[in-house]
């Protein structure tokens, strides 16, 4: 009921009367003050003005699931979102609940995490109401070995959403860390529960640093709010990322892995550049020149010799 009566006030701009509005969705007059209430206790700023009616003059930022739903669109991202005022961290709740069977395209969202997990053992800094901390769980028809191309496209789809909201041009430093400049804005963690031959289902794991003041941020990293100077709609940028993870994974179902590796390819921060790899305990420096289907990355050293890294901490050398 909270979300139709937030319908209507958000269409009109002017003040709604009572009557027309409890009228409308057969309720009494009592029963939608009552509602009314319940939206003022959960920050939305709605005026009562006797003989007039009611006016919505503000929402708050929060991602409650009726607010991500409205003017969605989507056909299977997100038709089922479960949300948290806190977690330790989603991506916990998503394992949970893809093992419970939660059908494609479940949404776990958090306004906070006490126990945010990045990649290689590292947590994640998750503040309340700052940040974008989600986890998707994705059941896609592809083998274990092909999997890793979701978290290609899945930094492709936060560059594309940031370039749409805010203009700004990110870019993926391979694996999957997004940067605006040299710092980093965004992170992705996957996580998987399959057989050997058959992925049951995927969990990707997105942070996001959106309305992050700099004491909210760790060392290197970035918001859109410090890159742009204002605050940022999370609503408005969490909506349009459900959108384009939606259209990539289609593409991918539709073409295959090409037209994602291409388009992580033109966003890449990595390639070209000289690089140093950490991995299976030894260091791999030379040049980055591409990266194959299964999201390995190619260098080649300086003898010439070329090299496939699966997964590692990189440096960018110059
Ligand atoms: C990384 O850069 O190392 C990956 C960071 C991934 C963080 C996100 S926040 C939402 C989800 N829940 C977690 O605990 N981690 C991921």
């Amino acid at each position: 009921m909270k979300e139709r009566i937030l319908d209507y006030l958000k269409k009109e701009h002017e003040y709604l009367s009572g009557d027309e509005i409890a009228e409308r969705l057969g309720i009494s007059r009592q029963g939608l003050w009552k509602h009314i209430q319940d939206l003022k206790d959960l920050g939305y700023d709605i005026v009562a003005v006797p003989h007039l009616g009611y006016r919505l003059e503000s929402s708050p930022d929060r991602l409650f699931t009726f607010e991500i739903t409205h003017g969605l669109n989507t056909k299977f991202i997100a038709k089922k979102i479960q949300y948290f005022d806190y977690l330790a961290s989603t991506m916990d709740m998503a394992m949970q609940l893809g093992i419970q069977s939660a059908p494609n395209g479940t949404l776990v969202l958090a306004e906070s995490q006490t126990k945010g997990r990045g990649r290689m053992g590292r947590g994640w800094f998750s503040p309340k109401h700052k940040g974008i901390y989600l986890s998707l769980i994705l059941r896609p028809k592809i083998s274990p070995s092909a999997s890793s191309v979701l978290t290609l496209l899945s930094a492709v789809s936060i560059c594309e959403t940031i370039k749409k909201l805010v203009g700004l041009d990110a870019q993926i430093k391979w694996p999957n860390d997004v940067f605006i400049g040299n710092r980093k804005i965004a992170g992705i963690l996957t996580e998987m529960n399959a057989e050997v031959d058959k992925v049951n289902f995927v969990v990707i794991g997105i942070g996001l640093n959106v309305n992050n003041d700099k004491r909210s941020l760790v060392a290197h990293a970035t918001s859109l709010k410090e890159q742009t100077g204002e605050a940022v709609s999370r609503v408005a940028l969490l909506q349009e990322l459900l959108r384009r993870i939606e259209s990539n994974y289609t593409l991918l179902e539709d073409k295959g892995a090409q037209p994602i590796i291409d388009k992580w390819r033109n966003l890449s921060l990595t390639l070209g550049r000289r690089v140093k790899v950490y991995c299976q305990h030894k260091y791999i420096e030379g040049q980055a020149v591409d990266i194959d289907a299964d999201g390995s990355l190619l260098i080649r050293k300086d003898s010439g010799l070329m090299h496939k890294v699966f997964s590692g901490d990189i440096l960018h050398l110059r």
